[in-house]
């Protein structure tokens, strides 16, 4: 819901437990080692799984550095001319992991020259930067405009539909959408408040659409997907990326909601990060922690949803829903 500025409540910032962790274990772990020096395991693991947090609190507070100095060059020079189409996030991870394996490779090096026997946790570092390089090279392609696209699946039914992005964001989904939409009109929806989206995103969402000729064909609505200010049945169709895995607890209210304001037979094009080797090079352990493709499963089926077809593209996982229409009628004896 929004206020009475017409801005909606500012999500909170759940990256402050990983500082906590990181800390707490590096205390816990240290001080294990020094009292019970025989369970050297134990402590070992504690200190990697503190490290791990750390390195993931670096991560994101680097994202979130990025993008405050990207907005303060941003007001210090000249308005941009408009060259292709700006999407204003990724970067910040991107970074992010850039420095974490730049850390990851000067601990190893520093434990080479330093300490030979502990070769193996070298070993780790450099595996460790290793995968951190592959996940920023992911980051990087998702900001590539060459991505601007969905997976070709049966999602629009006949000409003219009515179609919801959800999550819109500054815009990707939409203009892939825009360019297979025909005579039909897309209703972009957003909280447009996301942190890793410069300025939320909106003021890019215009810009892009209107560099893409989309500017007519789309309407904008800032709102929260688990609350739609739509009537039941109003869309044709919706699609969406990189939204609903960042819902919380409130995934299930958000799939109720599509399932509310489509039309029976209307599909939903969902796409999302699933835990798997890619979002594991991005992520690390915290990709663990993304919901499964089964459990996305069981939920769109709880949701009322029936599962047209899936997939996978951009290192996402895609699955297109249908809401079923209602059995028609048994024929009357003639
Ligand atoms: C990672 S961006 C993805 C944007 C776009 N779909 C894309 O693929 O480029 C996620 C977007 O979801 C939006 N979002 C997250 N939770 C939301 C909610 N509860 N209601 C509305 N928008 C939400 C954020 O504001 C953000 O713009």
């Amino acid at each position: 819901m929004s206020d009475a500025t017409g801005r909606l409540p500012r999500l909170r910032n759940a990256h402050s437990h990983m500082w906590i962790l990181g800390v707490v274990g590096i205390a816990v772990g240290a001080a294990m080692m020094i009292l019970l020096p025989q369970l050297k395991v134990a402590s070992t693991s504690v200190l990697l799984f503190a490290g791990f947090h750390v390195l993931g609190a670096i991560v994101l507070l680097s994202s979130a550095w990025a993008v405050g100095l990207r907005r303060w060059a941003r007001r210090l020079a000249p308005a941009r001319p408009a060259k292709g189409y700006d999407f204003g996030w990724g970067s910040g991870w991107m970074n992010g992991l850039a420095i974490a394996a730049l850390v990851a490779l000067t601990a190893a090096v520093a434990i080479e020259i330093q300490w030979r026997t502990l070769w193996p946790l070298a070993f780790c570092a450099v595996a460790l930067a290793v995968l951190c390089l592959t996940g920023a090279q992911i980051m990087r392609g998702f900001q590539r405009a060459d991505q601007v696209v969905l997976p070709m699946v049966d999602l629009l039914r006949g000409e003219g539909s009515r179609v919801l992005d959800a999550g819109c964001g500054s815009g990707r989904t939409t203009i892939a959408l825009g360019r297979v939409l025909g005579a039909g009109r897309i209703v972009a929806v957003d909280r447009f408040d996301a942190g890793y989206i410069e300025d939320g995103g909106r003021a890019l969402l215009e810009r892009n659409l209107n560099l893409a000729g989309l500017s007519e064909k789309v309407t904008i609505a800032t709102a929260d997907l688990t609350e739609l200010p739509f009537p039941a049945g109003d869309f044709d169709a919706a699609v969406s990326t990189h939204v609903y895995d960042h819902l919380g607890a409130a995934k299930a209210k958000g799939l109720q909601e599509i399932w509310r304001v489509l039309k029976p037979g209307g599909r939903f094009l969902m796409g999302v990060w699933t835990p798997g080797w890619s979002m594991f090079a991005v992520a690390n352990l915290f990709s663990l922690l993304l919901t499964s493709k089964t459990a996305w499963r069981r939920m769109a089926q709880q949701a009322g949803f029936t599962i047209a077809d899936e997939g996978q593209f951009n290192h996402v996982w895609f699955v297109l829903l249908e809401k079923p229409s209602p059995a028609p009628p048994p024929a009357s004896p003639a």
